[in-house]
């Protein structure tokens, strides 16, 4: 009977311990950790942009977004390795493109946001969402459990 009980905890509790995978089996590229800073900052700055009260504290976001956008521009994605040799630097060269207009975007909102034009700062901050967006899109590596 004790047998019977233990074989039955341990069908019901394997699965969840099979299922129960990390999200990524690797630690975070330099990108990643990059990306995580500006994750958290985009998000404040989508909730209180439209607030002329905390432009400052919006600008100070802005900082933080250019910054992770500037430093993950010093590397390649993970993605490169899946391509072709040939392929790679234009790769590489069309990453660090894009990530150049998503900068200038940013800088018009800093501009936006110094002027107290609220309603264009809000538009460019959705602006830099789709571009997020269309850019995961074409530069990240399609991994199990992608959310983003
Ligand atoms: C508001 C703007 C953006 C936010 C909030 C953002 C956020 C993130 C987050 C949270 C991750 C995943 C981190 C993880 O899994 O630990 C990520 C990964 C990535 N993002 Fe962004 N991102 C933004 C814009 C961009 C732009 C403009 C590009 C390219 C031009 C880009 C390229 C990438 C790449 C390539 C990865 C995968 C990392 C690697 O291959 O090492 N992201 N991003």
């Amino acid at each position: 009977m004790k047998k019977l009980h233990l074989l039955l905890t341990v069908m019901l509790i394997a699965p969840a311990i099979v299922f129960a995978e990390p999200k990524k089996d690797r630690p975070d590229t330099d990108i990643e950790k990059a990306m995580g800073k500006m994750a958290g900052a985009y998000r404040k700055l989508r909730r209180q942009v439209t607030d002329p009260a905390e432009n400052a504290a919006s600008l100070e976001l802005v900082v933080t977004i250019k910054a992770g956008a500037t430093e993950a521009r010093k590397y390649t994605p993970l993605k490169a390795a899946d391509l072709p040799e040939p392929d790679r630097a234009a790769f590489v060269e069309n990453f660090r493109g894009k990530l150049d207009e998503f900068l200038g975007t940013a800088g018009r909102l800093e501009d936006a946001l110094k002027a107290g034009n609220n309603e264009e700062a809000a538009g460019l901050v959705a602006e830099l969402g789709k571009i997020q967006k269309a850019d995961h899109k074409e530069f990240r590596r399609p991994e199990k459990d992608d959310k983003m």
